[in-house]
């Protein structure tokens, strides 16, 4: 079995995810989607709230499982025994930081391939960084997140406490 790994933040997960999502899963017999700590970056949801928002906007794709944790990237590619970690490329300076980790992540686990898939053309424009503006500016999410995530933001996220 090929598994991979996509890493993120996804503070929180947009429909530009759900795309590198979705490929990859036709790519790779699983895909773990995992949500981990980016030292550079401060939350706005916290973990439990980005799992339910990934959850609901991967629904229907049968072969993935979403993970928190902390740590090394590396050691949890380790730990799962993925032969590679996806991640989505929107442009130049996306290409620019993720060779720069892709490397760092050779070094640290060097049988382990990092592989970009360019964003498709319509989502290059989505960020988690563009949805937490639209949020904090009280303005609509579709076309950026899927219905149902918005759902669980609108409703305080209340229905799975
Ligand atoms: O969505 P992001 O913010 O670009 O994701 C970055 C993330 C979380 C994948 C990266 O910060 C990461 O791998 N964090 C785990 C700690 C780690 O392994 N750091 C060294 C990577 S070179």
């Amino acid at each position: 079995m090929r598994a991979c790994i996509i890493p993120g933040s996804f503070d929180p997960f947009t429909l530009g995810h759900l795309d590198i999502v979705a490929r990859a899963s036709r790519l790779f017999d699983k895909v773990y989607v995992a949500i981990m700590v980016n030292p550079e970056k401060q939350g706005r949801f916290d973990f439990r709230q980005r799992k339910l928002i990934v959850e609901a906007t991967c629904a229907g794709i049968p072969n993935i499982s979403v993970i928190t944790a902390d740590g090394l990237l590396a050691d949890l590619c380790t730990a799962l025994g993925v032969c590679a970690i996806v991640k989505g490329v929107r442009n130049a300076t996306d290409l620019d930081y993720e060779t720069s980790m892709a490397s760092a992540n050779r070094f640290l686990a060097p049988g382990v391939e990092t592989v970009f898939l360019p964003a498709k053309a319509e989502l290059a424009f989505v960020s988690s960084t563009f949805v937490r503006e639209l949020i904090k500016h009280d303005r609509p999410l579709g076309g950026v997140m899927h219905p149902d995530a918005v759902k669980l933001i609108s409703s305080g996220f209340k229905s799975e406490n």
